[in-house]
């Protein structure tokens, strides 16, 4: 049975930014600077499920300092965007799969499941107030932060019995500072992301905390992402630091890894979607880091990206690791993953037909 519906307490945020400092900031966002001037947020107890639905001036959260989030990490988020068309409407891209995420997400984290029809309702409510912050101009979208934590003020460890959700959102450029180029990426031989049985397929921050360490090391060596490996073997491609990954082969075949403990991405979801439909053969399977690089040498891989909701689809140009790098950072990016990555976002800005039903208006 549906939920019942949930009536949103409003409170206008007095000290709103006005028109001039906000096109200040939506003229150059860059990736997760800036916020809105509001925020929705839901409580929910064990004892009263959901309730006190409200949309408030953005702002800090009061916690205890025994909050459970902050000692033990039971949170889990998601991530989508709000993109403008050109008749000025505003729609996002697939958030029932991203509701759904957020649900199994919940239950590997022992937090309760956020009705379906309570998240969308929480992104429109934000859009309603907010939604002169999604900008128009080309590659750029308002990226909304659907979250939840345990607040309860209690040191034992079980999961909490008051537990918070929230939505911020935050306008948005390019992710990675050079557009649409291509990166290179880091090959970590040393740490994993996630483990067997672990909570590699849940959107929560302890995974994006391990990722940290990994990352900067990424960055030492000039690169923009950390690619991992299983953690059993440390050889099965598993997916960088935020997004998904993909390899084609030169017959057109898209290659991306299987493993329990990555995140299904919806980016990634879709992107094989349109290659599917193209006529493109969609592997889903265990891939080895040899296989990517003979592949490579030899000619028989000849691109690959990386794909999510911040990076949209973004061509890997070069894997560095200890002792050997592949592929060629000056050369252009790839055909099939320029012109896929043309088709995802004409759906999403509204430029091509959503023949997928894709698309829902905020
Ligand atoms: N993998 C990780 C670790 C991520 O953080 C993300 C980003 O959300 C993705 C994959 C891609 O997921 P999606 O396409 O749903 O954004
Ligand atoms: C997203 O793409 O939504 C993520 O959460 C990834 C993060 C690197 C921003």
């Amino acid at each position: 049975t549906a939920p019942a519906a949930l009536e949103f307490a409003v409170t206008r945020n007095l000290a709103a930014r006005g028109r001039g400092e906000r096109e200040e900031i939506l003229a150059n966002p860059g990736f997760g600077n800036h916020f809105t001037d509001h925020m929705v947020d839901i409580c929910w107890s064990a004892k009263g499920g959901w309730h006190r639905p409200r949309v408030s001036p953005y702002g800090p959260i009061q916690l205890e300092p025994s909050a459970a989030v902050l000692h033990y990490a039971q949170e889990v988020f998601e991530g989508l965007k709000a993109y403008r068309h050109e008749d000025g409407s505003i729609w996002t891209f697939r958030p029932e799969a991203n509701a759904a995420r957020m649900q199994r997400s919940a239950h590997r984290l022992a937090l309760p499941e956020l009705p379906v029809e309570y998240f969308l309702e929480s992104l429109k409510q934000l859009i309603a107030v907010d939604g002169d912050w999604v900008p128009d101009a080309a590659e750029t979208s308002l990226y909304l932060r659907p979250f939840m934590f345990a607040k309860e003020a209690f040191l034992g460890v079980r999961p909490a019995n008051k537990v918070a959700y929230y939505v911020i959102a935050s306008p948005a450029g390019a992710y990675f500072p050079g557009g649409v180029s291509p990166v290179s990426i880091w090959l970590s031989d040393h740490y994993s992301r996630a483990g067997k049985g672990g909570t590699g397929a849940a959107k929560t921050g302890g995974n994006y905390a391990s990722s940290l360490l990994p990352q900067s090391e990424a960055y030492d060596h000039g690169c923009a992402q950390v690619l991992f490996l299983d953690s059993t073997e440390g050889k099965w491609l598993e997916e960088l630091g935020g997004m998904n990954v993909v390899l084609v082969y030169k017959d057109g075949t898209l290659v991306t890894p299987q493993s329990e403990s990555i995140l299904e991405g919806i980016t990634l979801n879709s992107v094989l979607q349109l290659a599917r439909d193209r006529g493109h053969k969609v592997e889903e399977r265990r891939v080895s880091i040899d296989e990517w690089r003979v592949g490579s040498e030899s000619g028989d891989i000849v691109e690959v990206f990386a794909c999510g909701t911040a990076a949209v689809i973004t061509p890997i140009g070069e894997l560095k690791a200890e002792g050997f790098t592949l592929g060629d950072i000056t050369a252009p990016a790839g055909e099939l993953t320029m012109s896929l990555r043309d088709e995802l976002t004409g759906i999403q800005y509204g430029r091509r037909p959503d023949r997928h039903n894709w698309m829902t208006r905020l």
